[in-house]
């Protein structure tokens, strides 16, 4: 018994190269209890056979919209009802292109567009596809439609070109599915979360900033949405698109995300601190741009107010948990800076093996000690984190 078992996937194939993937993948939906019901595109049956994933599911695929197995005449209908989650992997950038536009001209299409339940893709493609202006569109618009995007990954193709386009891994695409379906370690809590970098202004074009992507932020806020919890998520400056779900709030400078963040701590019942915060702004900010001179220019900074802090010392804070990113001596700069903080719980990550990157490793500081998170996807090591936090929340 696993905390899947029981738990009813539609998994639907279109087709592409990815598909044999998805042989992978059902095996692990079924060792770990989950119903799996397969759905087929007629591409999809180009590149695996529908005996293959009969064989591997246990059950009859289905691939027709006129399957008269199914009661009435309705496997449009009949084949998502039961279930809890459709899941299309591979989803191919034809099938993203019809359901951003609500076309339903074969049985997934249609099922897709039928179903009361959540829906989650898993691009494959060629990177020029991928990046092709009417998928970028469509990217957005079924983020807007509140599907779930579960990659793509960057590496190499089967076309022989490399970029963003490739299926994440079963494994991956496994623990993905796990977090929607598994059991909700946050429901009904509300967790505010900063992500990204802050950008200090020193005059009208000029600032200062840092190389924070937010990925990290935005991944713990993606894996409390999954983990069942009402996410707002403050953030500075990034090209990253909000995870389905929660509220954004974007700021510039520190004491902006400061302000933003006060107005709703109180009201939260953990705040989780990612951003990389500027500790000192610009003093007399120019309106107009500096021009260029002979002699030395000097910027005055001022420190800005540590906004974790400010929130720990309330009469009553929500749980708090910091970030540290660190170029050396990991253990004892984090854990001063818990200290320092008074705060239960601070994730500690090296700053060159974490800026930017779309993986990390964390190590967790809190009373009982040192806990580590060994190097995986941001979004794997964020649901890790979520867990941990979840487990120290129920001990309270
Ligand atoms: O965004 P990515 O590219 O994915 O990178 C992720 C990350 C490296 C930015 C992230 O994992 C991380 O480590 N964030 C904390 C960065 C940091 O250096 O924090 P700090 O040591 O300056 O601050 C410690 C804590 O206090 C942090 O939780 C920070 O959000 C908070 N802080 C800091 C200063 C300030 N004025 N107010 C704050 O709340």
């Amino acid at each position: 018994m696993t905390s899947l078992s029981g738990k009813r996937l539609l998994l639907g194939l279109t087709g592409g190269i990815a598909a044999y993937k998805a042989a992978a993948l059902a095996r692990l939906f079924v060792k770990a209890g989950i119903d799996v019901r397969v759905v087929m595109t007629e591409a999809a049956c180009r590149f695996i056979t529908p005996v293959t994933m009969q064989a591997l599911s246990g059950q009859p695929v289905y691939t027709d919209l006129w399957d008269a197995r199914v009661r009435d005449n309705m496997a449009h209908i009949e084949l998502s009802r039961d279930r809890d989650l459709i899941l299309v992997a591979p989803a191919s950038a034809d099938f993203m292109a019809k359901l951003a536009n609500g076309e339903a001209n074969d049985l997934l299409s249609t099922l897709c567009l039928a179903r009361r339940i959540p829906l989650a893709v898993a691009p494959a493609m060629n990177v020029e596809m991928w990046e092709n202006a009417a998928t970028v569109r469509n990217v957005a618009r079924l983020r807007e439609d509140g599907i779930i995007l579960m990659g793509p990954a960057a590496g190499d193709q089967a076309c022989g070109e490399t970029g963003m386009g490739r299926m994440l891994e079963p494994e991956e695409l496994f623990e993905a599915v796990a977090a929607l379906l598994g059991p909700r370690l946050l429901k009904g809590k509300k967790v505010l979360v900063t992500a990204g970098p802050t950008y200090e202004p020193i005059d009208t074009v000029r600032g200062i900033t840092n190389q924070s992507s937010g990925k990290m932020g935005y991944a713990v806020a993606q894996a409390a949405i999954e983990a069942g919890a009402e996410v707002t998520l403050v953030s500075g400056p990034t090209a990253l698109a909000t995870p389905a779900g929660a509220v954004r709030m974007d700021v510039r400078s520190a004491r902006e995300m400061h302000d933003a963040v006060m107005a709703r701590a109180k009201a939260s019942d953990i705040f989780i601190a990612v951003a990389a915060v500027a500790d000192y702004h610009v003093v007399g900010e120019k309106s107009h741009k500096i021009k260029r001179g002979t002699g030395n220019l000097f910027i005055e900074l001022a420190p800005n107010p540590d906004i974790l802090a400010t929130v720990a010392a309330l009469k009553k804070p929500p749980f708090c948990v910091g970030f540290a990113a660190e170029t050396e001596n990991l253990r004892a700069n984090a854990q001063a800076k818990r200290k320092h903080k008074k705060i239960p719980l601070l994730a500690a990550n090296l700053a060159q093996e974490a800026f930017g990157r779309d993986d990390n490793a964390l190590t967790l500081f809190d009373d009982k000690g040192q806990h580590e998170l060994k190097r995986a996807a941001k979004i794997a090591i964020a649901r890790q984190l979520i867990a941990h936090i979840a487990g120290m929340l129920k001990k309270r």
